[in-house]
């Protein structure tokens, strides 16, 4: 992989070259789309955009971008910049990507999708009417042994499934969160912060959720000094329409388990044929129980499922618990060269955010809700990512 720091050329000059504005240079920019972008040949950062001087003057020096605006529409206007990448806070998501849809740009924009599910149905209808590529950042997708664990599921080798169960624990403490303490920015807490990709999880693995009762509580009103307005913890329990249950769990105050991604997150999955237990952290593990056992065995992800199909990531190279999240970047540009459907479209981010309202429905109704049934929302999502070569 080439190096990220200051290696973007001015805009190239090969017959198909692909040029990529990116809309918000903040932390997972940094982390997850410059060393993405930098993985794919012929892909030139064109633009960056961001509404903080300071965070956008850093983000030139560390790339030479060629443009650098605080108005994203300066960028989508242009006609040689074929793809934006939106990394903003959650209020920016729709009004930017309805903007970059409208004007032909293919667009990945990070989790979650937009404020609320109508609005992601809009995004969704408008990037399909445009003909543009269309990718939520569910990045844990493209963890090898969650590919793996798909694979594996869509096999059938779990028989028939009982039991979805995810727990996604972090510590925070009682740090200022910045926009994500803010409703009006961030729209719900750790349900849309975490909670999130792993309702994408069971979307993946076990299918849509019928109905689904919720709790969530915040314990902090104040986060460096400031209104803490949204929830710390949340927990859902649910019937999938296959008959399958459903549980989860997240926290930002799991004291002691850190911050980072290397905090537990786990899924389990409890099928008549096999249990699967995957854990983020065992990037190239998963662990099996077959019926009758009296304990889980390891089982290795195979060797073709470290990387996604295609990447030219070497996956040896670099922490894995890393690295793989370039591969959704190669995936974006793979599909926009390849004229096909990326692998996590906007239907999938709609699907989860229609989850995610009935969350909320329920946390403060302190009811059961019934969730939208297909024909009301909108196109059938595309629930399994492509199959290993
Ligand atoms: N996929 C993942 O695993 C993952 C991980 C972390 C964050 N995220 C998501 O990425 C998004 C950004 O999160 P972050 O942690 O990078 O936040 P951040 O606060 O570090 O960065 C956001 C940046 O957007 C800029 N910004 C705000 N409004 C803007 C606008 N209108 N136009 C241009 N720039 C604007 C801010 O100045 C800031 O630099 C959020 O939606 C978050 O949920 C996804």
């Amino acid at each position: 992989m080439r190096p990220w720091q200051g290696f973007f050329p001015i805009m190239s000059t090969t017959p198909d070259p692909l040029n990529v504005a990116l809309i918000g240079c903040g932390a997972i920019a940094l982390q997850n789309h410059l060393p993405g972008l930098a993985l794919c040949p012929n892909v030139c950062l064109a633009a960056l955009c961001d509404t903080d001087p300071a965070r956008l003057e850093a983000a030139r020096r560390q790339t030479g971008a060629p443009q650098v605006t605080r108005d994203y529409r300066e960028l989508i206007e242009r006609d040689d910049i074929h793809a934006v990448i939106i990394a903003t806070p959650n209020v920016t998501h729709a009004p930017i990507a309805l903007a970059a849809v409208a004007h032909g740009k293919h667009v990945l924009c990070e989790k979650p999708l937009a404020m609320n599910a109508e609005e992601a149905w809009t995004m969704a209808r408008a990037a399909e009417k445009a003909g543009v590529r269309h990718m939520t950042a569910f990045t844990y997708r493209f963890v090898p042994a969650m590919r793996y664990l798909a694979h594996l599921v869509r096999r059938g080798d779990l028989g028939t499934v009982y039991h979805f169960r995810a727990c996604r624990l972090q510590d925070w403490g009682r740090r200022g969160l910045g926009w994500r303490q803010v409703r009006a920015l961030a729209g719900t807490g750790e349900l849309g912060d975490m909670l999130s990709h792993r309702i994408d999880f069971a979307h993946l693995l076990v299918g849509r959720i019928r109905r689904l009762v919720a709790h969530w509580r915040r314990w902090h009103d104040e986060r460096g000094g400031q209104p803490n307005e949204l929830d710390e913890w949340v927990a859902v329990l649910a019937d999938f329409d296959n008959g399958a249950t459903g549980v989860w769990e997240s926290s930002k105050l799991a004291t002691g388990h850190n911050e980072s991604w290397r905090a537990p997150d786990t899924v389990e999955l409890n099928g008549s044929d096999a249990t699967f237990l995957y854990e983020t952290r065992q990037w190239n593990t998963l662990r099996l129980g077959r019926p009758g056992g009296s304990h889980l065995e390891t089982l290795e992800v195979p060797r073709e499922f470290w990387k996604w199909p295609g990447s030219p990531r070497d996956p040896l190279q670099g922490d894995p618990l890393v690295t793989f999240r370039y591969d959704q970047i190669w995936e974006f540009v793979d599909a926009i060269r390849q004229q096909r459907p990326c692998a996590v479209t906007f239907h999938e981010g709609a699907l989860v955010q229609e989850v995610m309202d009935a969350v909320v429905q329920s946390a403060e109704s302190r009811q059961w809700v019934e969730l939208p049934r297909p024909a009301q929302t909108g196109p059938a999502a595309h629930l399994t990512p492509p199959a290993a070569p």
